[in-house]
Formats: C-alpha cells, sequence, structure tokens
C-alpha cells in the first residue's frame, strides 16, 4: 500500500547510531518496519539538516577571503529546509552496514546533498527546466535571481568537494580521495551533468529532432543524470566501510536498481502527481517531449518495470541479511513515493 513518508514530524526520540542486528528480525509486521523506517530517514534528515547550517555557517574558513552575504543566503535557501534526504540516509545506512562512524557517513552525505541540491538549483533554471516551484517553495532564480542561483549551485558543487576532502569526513587521505573521485566521476561528465545533457538533447532543443528515444538510450540517460549521484551515496557507505569487493559489488547493483525506480517513480509523478503534494510542477515532461519510461513504455509497462527494480535492489542486498532491512525498506518508499 502507498503510504505517506512526512518528514521531520515523527516523535522526538533518537534511535542508535547504527542500526542493531535484529531490530527488524524482530519486527515482522511490515508496518512496524515501515515506521521504524520513517524515524531513521526523518533522524537523518534532521541531522543533515543542521550539519549543513553549520556547514554554510557565517564564518569564512581558512583561506576563505569572505562568505559574501546574498551567496550564503542563496546557498541556504537551496540547501535547507527542505527535500527527502534520501541521498544522505543511503550514505550513513550503508556505512552503518559496516559499522562506519555515523559522523564520518553524515559528513559524505552533506556533501552528496550539496551536489544534489545545486544539480535542482540549476535544473530549474529558465535555460535547463524552466520550474517556479521546488520543494513546495519559489526555485532558487524566483527567489533571488538568475545569476544568484547559478552562483549559490557554483558554490554548493565546490563545497561538495571541500566536505569531503576535510580530515572530519576519514583521517586517511588515500580514503578522502576515493571519496572525491567516486563523487567527481558520479558528478559529473560521465555521470549527473552529463546525463542533463542528454535530458536536453532528448527534448530535440539542439537538433530540432524530436523522435522518441528508445528504451536503451532513457536508461542510460536516466541512470546518469539520477542514478549516479543515488549510486554514490552507498558505493560512500563502501568506501567509508572499507568493504570488501562482494560486498561493493552488491551495494552497487543495489543503487543502481535504486536509482532507476527513483527516477521511474519520479515520471510518473510527473504524470499521476499533483503539484501541491509533489512539491514541484507536473505534467510537464510529456509536454516537452522529456525521455522518460513512461514516454517509452507507457504508465503499466513502467510501473511493473519498477516494480522489477525494487525486487531486484533487495536482492541484492542479500549478502548482508537483515542488517539490509533498512535498505530494503528505502527501495519500497522510492517506488511508492508521492513527494
Ligand atoms: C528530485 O530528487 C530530482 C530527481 C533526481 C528526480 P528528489 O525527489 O530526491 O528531491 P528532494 O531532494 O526530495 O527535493
Ligand atoms: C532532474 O530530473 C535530475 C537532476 C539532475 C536534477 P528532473 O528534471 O526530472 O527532476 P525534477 O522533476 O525537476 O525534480
Ligand atoms: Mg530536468
Ligand atoms: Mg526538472
Ligand atoms: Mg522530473
Amino acid at each position: 500500500m502507498p503510504y505517506d513518508f512526512a518528514i521531520n514530524d515523527g516523535p522526538a526520540f533518537r534511535l542508535p547510531s547504527t542500526p542493531r542486528t535484529g531490530d527488524f528480525a524482530r519486527m515482522n509486521d511490515a508496518t512496524n518496519a515501515q515506521s521504524l523506517f520513517r524515524q531513521r530517514l526523518d533522524q537523518i534528515a534532521a541531522d543533515t539538516e543542521s550539519l549543513l547550517d553549520r556547514l554554510l555557517g557565517p564564518a569564512p574558513l581558512a583561506e576563505e577571503l569572505a562568505r559574501p552575504q546574498r551567496l550564503m543566503d542563496a546557498m541556504r535557501y537551496v540547501a535547507l529546509g527542505g527535500g527527502k534526504r534520501l541521498r544522505p540516509f543511503l550514505a550513513v545506512e550503508t556505512a552503518a552496514l559496516f559499522k562506519a562512524p555515523r559522523e564520518r557517513a553524515l559528513m559524505a552525505g552533506a556533501a552528496l546533498e550539496c551536489v544534489h541540491c545545486y544539480s535542482l538549483a540549476h535544473d530549474d533554471l529558465p535555460a535547463m527546466d524552466n520550474d517556479d516551484l521546488r520543494r513546495g517553495r519559489p526555485t532558487a532564480h524566483k527567489k533571488f535571481d538568475e545569476a544568484t542561483a547559478i552562483l549559490a549551485g557554483d558554490g554548493l558543487l565546490t563545497l561538495a568537494f571541500d566536505i569531503l576532502a576535510r580530515p572530519e569526513t576519514h583521517p586517511s587521505s588515500a580514503v578522502r580521495a576515493e571519496l572525491v573521485l567516486a563523487l567527481a566521476r558520479g558528478a559529473g561528465l560521465g555521470g549527473m551533468v552529463g546525463g542533463q545533457m542528454l535530458d536536453l538533447a532528448a527534448e530535440g532543443r539542439f537538433d530540432g529532432k524530436t523522435e522518441r528515444l528508445g528504451a536503451t538510450d532513457v536508461k542510460l540517460l536516466q541512470s546518469m543524470k539520477t542514478g549516479a549521484l543515488l549510486r554514490f551515496g552507498c558505493l560512500a557507505g563502501a568506501i567509508l566501510g572499507e568493504a570488501t569487493a562482494k560486498e561493493r559489488d552488491a551495494l552497487d547493483r543495489y543503487g543502481s536498481a535504486l536509482g532507476e525506480a527513483f527516477q521511474i517513480a519520479d515520471d510518473l509523478l510527473d504524470v499521476e502527481g499533483d503539484a501541491a503534494t509533489v512539491g514541484k510542477a507536473t505534467g510537464k515532461d510529456a509536454a516537452v517531449n522529456k525521455g522518460t519510461f513512461v514516454s517509452v513504455l507507457g504508465l503499466a509497462q513502467a510501473k511493473s518495470r519498477l516494480q522489477a527494480l525494487v525486487d531486484e535492489a533487495e536482492q541484492a542486498l542479500s549478502v548482508f541479511g537483515r542488517d539490509a532491512d533498512v535498505l530494503k525498506m528505502a527501495a519500497r518508499f522510492v517506488a511508492e513515493r508521492k513527494t
């Protein structure tokens, strides 16, 4: 059954910092498992919010000359006060599988969220998707102006790598370098930014062609524009946890399936959701000929592919046993989400 996952309105108790083996084993009731998942997501969202608030504080850091107020206000607007924080959740919960310190995973998650929030601010610009509503509020260029929204995105992207490079994220410089490299690969030319290029090209805006993409093209486009960052969340946990090759491969497969499922759900919400609930404009993808699974497969087949991907994501986690139950719940959440 679909359920509502409002963020940050759960009872105010703190969960253990890492999931204990058996937390879920004691819960054979699906409703309880869902509510435990929601508690964990809410807690990680709240912790990410306070961490980002601190990272975007007013005091200039070493080597910084000043933090211009308008730019900081815009970066804070884009990064704080909204979002499901699913990407930090993935970093924290995958790191928890290896009992890696939670504070480090929160740093990696905050870096990832900075890249994600920047990608949203740029995605909404008039030159990109031209949207006025994001997370139920005016988009960054509406609230400020286009130049400020572009610079806020640039600032958040750069901050992400600043965060990963800090010893607070991991004492080993080799581990930090691995995180930096993995995020760069997920965010850049062959990842999110590249996927955004393919997304715009699919509209026919560069060559005027409007023939539909095939399913293989859409899969590549989506795994780049959306999948790559979600996958990094899982990879970050594996890197911080110094996972074995087998464990890393399992998380990679989970992250890839989850990423594809996530974008299919987003495309379904564009067709079936309403802006008031989703917090952003809906009904826009078909109008501009976006390359989506809904456009190539139709609604019914897109939904069955979504279910198959949730199963695939769950199966990928079998190597972790019951410890991975919360990540399995996350795959269901991604498919059934209403926002
Ligand atoms: C929206 O991502 C953009 C896509 C990649 C589809 P989310 O749905 O995770 O957005 P927030 O962070 O919760 O607002
Ligand atoms: C955006 O995909 C993915 C990003 C890299 C931001 P969409 O354009 O479908 O995301 P929404 O629907 O605006 O959130
Ligand atoms: Mg877009
Ligand atoms: Mg968009
Ligand atoms: Mg969308």
